[in-house]
């Protein structure tokens, strides 16, 4: 193990659920020990996102950077990259982000960027992904861990979980049936991201 502890910046946008099954996750298994890994920071780019107390009630230290002070994507996302970069990150994971990301900011951590997605990657890429997944008559639906490129919801897939599309599916029954898999795979999938760093 390097004695650089590899720092882990997660942002969010809304209730942050994804984001609490991490920062469990590391804290059930020990991350800091395990691979000098730890979970230096949340950001969201909503100042009323429900995760940032989530979050603080687990310890971990959080930032605000409103997308809305900001005159175009170029300048938050510039913005956003120097808040990151001062926790000297080895890993950034999107967790609920609901932006779309310049290409600067994808190139920038680039190899260290990761995100999951609420769809069976390549299918529904973009929003409403469950009522979408309802209308084409799917009989499984489920969620992505991938790495993150300029082209949205596209780079190679880290992690899957399929969950059965049932008869009188709504999208908030299906969504919660996903959302419980995404609580177990993203975790994991970080800690694989881990496991192989030098
Ligand atoms: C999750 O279902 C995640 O897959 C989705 O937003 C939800 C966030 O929930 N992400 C996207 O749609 C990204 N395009 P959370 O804030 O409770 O983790």
């Amino acid at each position: 193990m390097s004695s650089q502890p590899k720092n882990i910046v997660i942002l969010i946008s809304g209730s942050g659920s994804n984001m609490a099954a991490i920062v469990k996750a590391a804290q059930a298994q020990d991350w800091p020990r395990q691979w000098g890994a730890r979970i230096a920071a949340v950001i969201s780019n909503r100042p009323d996102a429900p995760g940032l107390q989530l979050a603080q009630s687990l310890g971990v230290v959080t930032q605000v950077l409103s997308h809305k002070d900001f005159d175009s994507r170029e300048a938050f996302d510039a913005a956003l990259m120097a808040l990151i970069d001062g926790y000297q990150p080895a890993l950034v994971v999107l967790a609920g982000f609901m932006r779309i990301l310049t290409p600067g900011f994808v190139g920038h951590y680039a190899g260290r960027l990761i995100n999951i997605h609420p769809s069976l990657l390549p299918a529904f890429t973009g929003l409403n992904t469950h009522q979408r997944a309802i209308d084409a008559g799917c009989r499984q639906a489920g969620a992505t861990v991938h790495h993150v490129t300029a082209e949205l919801d596209h780079g190679t897939v880290l992690a899957q979980a399929v969950v059965p599309v049932l008869p009188g599916d709504t999208a908030d029954t299906l969504a919660a049936r996903v959302l419980e898999q995404e609580h177990i795979i993203y975790p994991q999938a970080v800690r694989a991201w881990l496991q192989h760093q030098p």
